[in-house]
């Protein structure tokens, strides 16, 4: 059977690296409760120069590297972001342009923190219907520029960075081949008021700053993540004890555990950046996914389900033999 098989890899972050204790000196914070809370170490945050589309164009560039093949080659581009470089047009085309790719499909996903797995969906679909044959899946967020700096609930949790992937269509068999085994999204709109940015172009003309009211996502997150992991290892027909890894959305370390615990899973199958990178949104899983290939944690042939929830509310997971 054709499969979409992850043939390459790669991410990218912001030259400044901003500590906890650099947050503390902005607003009325300490690195110990914003450790203590979410596990947040570090985030890196954009300077001039940098965007959502130069941070996509250098983690593509890595993943495209990492698969051995040129730009031209890719057929899609689908690019998970809630802070585009302009409202309009796409950033996946201004991605690429940056790469040189004259003709190609490429649009913007918006799921917000779970757009990566809406992308991979979307993706996948496509070269499993044989419209696409290889694709560049970006999540790629410049949160710092929609953050409200002067609310400490908010603004010490996010960060900004991409992450890529190039996804080939590979013929696989059907038990043990490679690719990515199942899907799975939901979204239920109930939630905006939970998590949402307060400005947009049709209502006020502006770009607005992002509200959350954390704890109440956090009690949805556990939730809805653990539902979802395990509907798409039953849609792919394993159990928790065949999965090697999990590469879960970094918001917050304890909603990590929390969900593999709900799971039954043990908390050394699951790959930590949020101390790192802090939530980076829609580049979160990718980034962690790239981070943890690198590394050499994550091996081909292995089990890896990747998991998301985010504004909206949208929430999602993806099961991949690597
Ligand atoms: N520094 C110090 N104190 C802070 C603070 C900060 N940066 N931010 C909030 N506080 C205070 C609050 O004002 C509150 O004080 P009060 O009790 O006097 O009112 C206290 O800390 C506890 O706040 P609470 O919101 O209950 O903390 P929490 O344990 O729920 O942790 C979050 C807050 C945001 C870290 C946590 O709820 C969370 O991670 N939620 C999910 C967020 C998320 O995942 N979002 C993205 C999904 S895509």
């Amino acid at each position: 059977m054709i499969r979409s098989v992850i043939t390459g890899t790669g991410s990218a972050l912001p030259v400044r690296r901003v500590s906890n204790a650099e947050m503390a000196e902005m607003v009325d914070t300490t690195d110990e409760w914003i450790v203590e809370r979410t596990g947040i170490r570090f985030r890196h945050i954009a300077g001039e120069g940098e965007t959502t589309a130069t941070l996509a164009r250098d983690a593509a560039t890595r993943a495209l590297d990492a698969a051995g093949i040129a730009a031209a080659e890719v057929d899609l581009i689908v690019l998970a972001t809630a802070t585009p470089d302009q409202t309009f047009p796409a950033t996946a085309t201004k991605v690429q342009a940056m790469l040189g790719i004259n003709d190609c499909v490429a649009f913007d996903v918006a799921a917000v923190c779970s757009g990566f797995l809406y992308a991979v969906q979307v993706a996948d679909s496509m070269i499993r219907s044989g419209v696409a044959r290889r694709a560049l899946v970006i999540g790629a967020e410049t949160f710092s520029r929609i953050l409200d700096w002067e609310d400490r609930t908010t603004c010490v949790l996010f960060g900004d960075g991409a992450g890529a992937m190039v996804l080939e269509a590979q013929e696989s068999d059907e038990a043990t081949g490679r690719g990515i085994l199942a899907t799975k999204l939901h979204a239920d709109g109930r939630h905006n008021e939970l998590l949402y940015v307060d400005g947009g172009p049709s209502t006020t003309g502006t770009v607005g700053k992002l509200r959350m009211k954390g704890r109440e996502v956090f009690r949805h997150a556990v939730v809805n993540l653990a539902a979802v992991m395990g509907e798409s290892m039953a849609l792919a027909g394993l159990s928790t004890d065949s999965v090697d890894w999990v590469v879960p959305h970094q918001a917050n370390a304890r909603i990590l555990d929390a969900t593999a615990r709900k799971l039954g899973l043990a908390p050394e199958r699951v790959v930590v950046t949020v101390d790192q990178h802090a939530n980076t949104s829609a580049a979160s899983v990718p980034l962690a996914l790239d981070v943890a290939i690198r590394d050499g944690r994550i091996r081909p042939g292995q089990i890896v389900v990747l998991e998301a929830m985010g504004g909206g509310f949208t929430w999602g997971a993806a099961v991949v033999r690597i």
